[in-house]
């Protein structure tokens, strides 16, 4: 390269050494390889001179372009990572010993009952299953032995897609799958059943202080050799005297549902009006708690399961209700207000 153009090249890199901004290094930029610059007009001078310099002097000055080209590139990339470090450095600096500052967040009331309950069950031995909201009509209610058109729909009329499935109205729903889930182990090798299903159901409903359009249950089922209406009394005695952490007074009335036989309501005392009678229990002293009963033969063999060989015993927990119990809360609708204020005031730190 002749002295000429090795002073400039020089020259171009003092420059940018010299440089500190995106600004200026533009600039430099356009005072060499602009269309004005000073190695774009040695490029144009070129037509005075003889063929023969043009072409050794020609490739001397397009080497020396290209090598101020890379030059400038490799400085722009230093200097916008001197930028990016620039302004990670003014950034606030997050202090991983500073306090937080963060008001505590609450369960809901329902979260506290339902995780309650699965503690007591799951310490009895009972999985816990989850189960989806949108079931089909075979898994609402023909699993369970009801038809269509079977009167027992009308007090589960629900929420209809209009693909056909519907929001589950019981926790029901998840009786024949868990069945045909459990039931090899069970047939192969007598290990029995006992599972509880937690979930949120849906129905058609007129809302007042106890009736809501969403609410939780939790189901239980429990299916082996000689399982009886014993083993249902046992665990759901035990299951809500430690949920009120007291002796509670229940009652079982008889109650129809088309997948048990014998069907039962089981109900708590109010725990509101301690029995006198309140809007809560309708003026009944006494909450519909728990309905349940011993699995019907057709919904056991439905859920591959042999009723001459097996019995079971299923239950539908209202979670919704069993708070309302425990919390002393009067009316059902407060729980889905989402007023954080009343919500906020159930911890689980007793
Ligand atoms: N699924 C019934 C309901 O929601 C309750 C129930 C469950 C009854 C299990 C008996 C056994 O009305």
């Amino acid at each position: 390269m002749n002295e000429k153009l090795l002073s400039l090249r020089d020259e171009i890199k003092s420059k940018l050494n010299q440089t500190t901004d995106l600004i200026d290094l533009d600039k430099i930029r356009v005072a060499y390889l602009g269309k004005k610059g000073s190695i774009t007009s040695l490029l144009k001078g070129m037509k005075e001179l003889s063929a023969e310099e043009r072409k050794s002097f020609g490739a001397e000055v397009n080497q020396l372009k290209t090598q101020a080209a890379q030059l400038i590139e490799e400085k722009i990339a230093e200097l916008k990572e001197i930028e990016i470090e620039k302004e990670i450095a003014s950034m606030p600096q997050f202090d991983i010993t500073s306090p937080p500052n963060l008001e505590r967040g609450s369960y809901h009331p329902i979260t506290l009952v339902q995780r309650e309950c699965e503690n007591i069950f799951t310490s009895m031995g009972f999985t816990i299953e989850d189960y989806p909201e949108i079931v089909t009509d075979y898994e609402c209610f023909e699993a369970l032995n009801i038809p269509k058109h079977h009167p027992a729909r009308d007090m589960q009329d629900t929420y209809y897609l209009d693909n056909g499935q519907l929001l589950k109205s019981h926790t029901s729903a998840a009786q024949n799958a868990i069945l045909k889930k459990y039931g090899k182990k069970l047939i192969d090798n007598g290990t029995p059943i006992k599972a509880i299903f937690p979930g949120r159901c849906f129905r058609n409903e007129a809302t007042d202080a106890c009736h809501e359009n969403t609410f939780f249950q939790m189901e239980g089922v429990m299916v082996d050799k000689d399982i009886s209406i014993s083993n249902l009394i046992y665990f759901m005695k035990t299951m809500l005297s430690e949920v009120f952490r007291k002796d509670i007074k229940v009652r079982l009335r008889p109650g129809f549902f088309p997948f048990v036989e014998p069907g039962f309501e089981l109900d708590i005392s109010c725990l509101i009006c301690g029995g006198d009678g309140c809007p809560s229990c309708k003026h009944s002293g006494w909450l519909e708690l728990c309905p349940c009963g011993m699995i019907h033969p057709n919904v056991l063999r439905e859920g591959g399961i042999d009723p001459e060989k097996y019995t079971g015993f299923a239950f539908g927990l209202g979670l919704t209700r069993l708070a309302m119990m425990k919390y002393g809360i009067k009316d059902i609708r407060d729980l889905n207000s989402g007023n954080l204020k009343a919500l906020s005031q159930f911890t689980d730190d007793e």
